[in-house]
């Protein structure tokens, strides 16, 4: 994942904006660079030190040659377009006069390359960045003031991006802009900051304006001053960043994993952040190889432990009906130390929300060598296991301090839909279906918050069986593995003992157990196996089990 920093201020930036790409890290990336306008001789110019690897490599390159500046721009880059290499560091810039970081996707990057090649403009990197510093560029030598410059190129430009410009000619003069990737302003006293994320910046500030999508602001020493997409001034509001050393706090929760729960609503916009445009998904956010990769794919292997495992269950339903491709999930603990057949043309997927797990790791060390390449599915960007995958998708989750995992699950959901999506586009079987998926998964955090506020009957729920010993989770299809997590967590976080079995295996053996005592769970999407379910919960009356109904429509609750 990319990283941005940027600052105007009365005294030198570098060490500000090396200390937040060091902030940044956590994220992941294969490459840093920075930026900085300084006056020699009466003339403005700007300077850029790049440097592949980590940010030590840059502070090192810093020491030997230090950017002198109060106005500047860096960034950390996680490759989409192009291989990690310093020419494909950012800042990229036009000529000596301008200079550009990016975090997102241009879509349209190469239609605008090729027209602006034709207009003379000479390109040394392979990102798609660098069509942003030509066409502000293009704009200001035409005539246009630097922030007409980037309106009018962000008009041009399809898919999400957040930018930080500087200009030669604008001393003192920082803009930044953002479409569908986060970017916030760092308020200063007599200056002025832009970050990817605001943990960047909690050295120099703790008040904060979050940008809204389309907006452009310009940021001086003494102000900011910011457009809507429809270029009306707007005001952004200031808030404080109250929360300490973070989300490592609790705050007003009882404890990490209520509030975890109560975090998913934001996290599953985290989650597709960057990585759809209006209806569709951004596949280079997998990484500049993906396409390649899911071209060549005949089948998934999923690989994953406890509730990643579970995940990628649910995953396999999708991959399956959705992409027409076999998917096989198998916990890592297994699948490591036991000889196993993987055809060519397999992808193997590894899903871990620390990326560190012992076993999945083990797992792809094991197979990596024999499949034809590997994405992890992770929430911890410079973890073990996204550093030795060839491609990574990122959940954005957040750290999950809970022991029991809750926001990283729904949040590798969400990844895995995507990653059904993006191997459903390369294999031509998904159109139409991927705007409607899109959409609805846009919709998510509406329906988690209306699903967090039936805490109260799942509350009421919760106290009839606080006193059973044990207890029977059912669900069919995608929904199985949704029961057998909702087993998981009833074991982990009660100590009641819960099994979960696929409802139509409830009468080959299990219903034996079922009585008054045995409170019986079901997920019961109102789908085209309720019928069958239907009757499955008929056989559990019929024992006298008590049931507990997780129904489709959230607005009908739980009965
Ligand atoms: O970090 P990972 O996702 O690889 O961890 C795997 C399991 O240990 C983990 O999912 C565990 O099952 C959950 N924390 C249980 O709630």
């Amino acid at each position: 994942m990319c990283g941005i920093v940027g600052a105007v201020a009365a005294r030198p930036v570098a060490g500000i904006l090396l200390e937040g790409l060091r902030r940044l890290e956590y994220r992941g990336y294969d490459s840093a660079g920075m930026a900085l306008w300084s006056e020699t001789e009466g003339q403005g110019a700007l300077s850029r030190l790049r440097r592949i690897g980590k940010v030590q490599a840059l502070a090192d390159a810093l020491e030997q040659q230090p950017l002198p500046g109060n106005l500047g721009i860096a960034h950390t880059r996680w490759a989409t377009h192009g291989r990690p290499a310093e020419h494909n560091a950012h800042p990229h810039m036009s000529g000596d006069r301008v200079a550009v970081v990016h975090n997102g996707i241009i879509e349209n990057f190469e239609r605008l390359r090729d027209e602006l090649m034709a207009a003379g403009y000479k390109f040394s990197s392979e990102t798609d960045t660098e069509v942003v510093a030509h066409l502000v560029d293009q704009q200001v030598q035409a005539g246009a003031t630097l922030l007409e410059a980037l309106r009018s190129a962000m008009q041009r430009l399809e898919g999400a991006f957040a930018l930080g410009v500087i200009h030669r000619d604008y001393p003192g003069l920082l803009l930044a802009a953002r479409k569908g990737s986060p970017l916030v302003i760092g308020v200063g006293i007599g200056e002025h900051f832009i970050a990817s994320d605001q943990l960047a910046l909690l050295p120099v500030t703790d008040r904060f304006m979050f940008l809204e999508d389309g907006d452009i602001a310009a940021l001086g020493v003494d102000q900011v001053q910011i457009w809507d997409r429809a270029g009306n001034r707007v005001e952004r509001a200031v808030s404080r960043f109250e929360h300490g050393a973070g989300s490592a706090e609790k705050g007003e929760f009882k404890h990490f994993m209520l509030k975890e729960i109560y975090e998913q609503p934001s996290v599953m916009k985290s989650v597709l952040e960057g990585r759809v445009s209006g209806d569709h998904l951004l596949e280079q956010a997998f990484g500049s190889e993906a396409a390649a990769l899911f071209d060549a794919t005949r089948q998934v292997q999923i690989v994953a432990c406890g509730t990643s495992f579970h995940a990628g269950m649910v995953a396999k339903y999708w991959i399956e009906s959705l992409v027409g491709i076999p998917c096989m999930v198998e916990v890592a603990s297994e699948f490591r130390y036991r000889t196993v057949v993987l055809p060519k043309g397999t992808l193997l997927v590894t899903l871990s929300q620390s990326g560190e797990t012992a076993d999945t790791l083990a797992a792809l060390r094991e197979v990596k060598d024999r499949v034809l390449g590997t994405l992890a599915i992770c929430n911890v960007p410079g973890s073990s296991l996204v550093r030795e995958s060839d491609l990574a998708l990122m959940t954005n989750a957040g750290p999950e301090i809970g022991v029991a995992s809750t926001k990283a699950f729904t949040s590798q959901l969400v990844a895995l839909m995507l990653t059904t999506l993006a191997l459903g586009r390369r294999h031509g079987v998904l159109p139409g279906t991927e705007a409607q998926i899109i959409n609805a998964l846009k919709g998510l955090p509406e329906l988690l918050q209306q699903l967090l506020a039936l805490d109260p009957q799942i509350e009421q729920m919760a106290a009839a069986f606080a006193e059973k010993h044990n207890a029977l989770f059912l669900g069919r299809g995608a929904l199985y593995p949704i029961a057998q997590e909702g087993a998981l967590k009833l074991k982990e976080i009660s100590y009641i003992h819960a099994e979960a079995y696929p409802a139509g295996e409830l009468k080959h053996g299990p219903l034996a157990l079922v009585d008054k005592e045995m409170p019986v769970i079901t997920v019961a999407p109102n789908n085209e196996m309720l019928d069958k379910l239907k009757a499955n919960m008929q056989e559990v009356r019929a024992r006298g089990g008590e049931l507990f109904v997780f129904a489709g429509n959230v607005r009908r609750g739980c009965t």
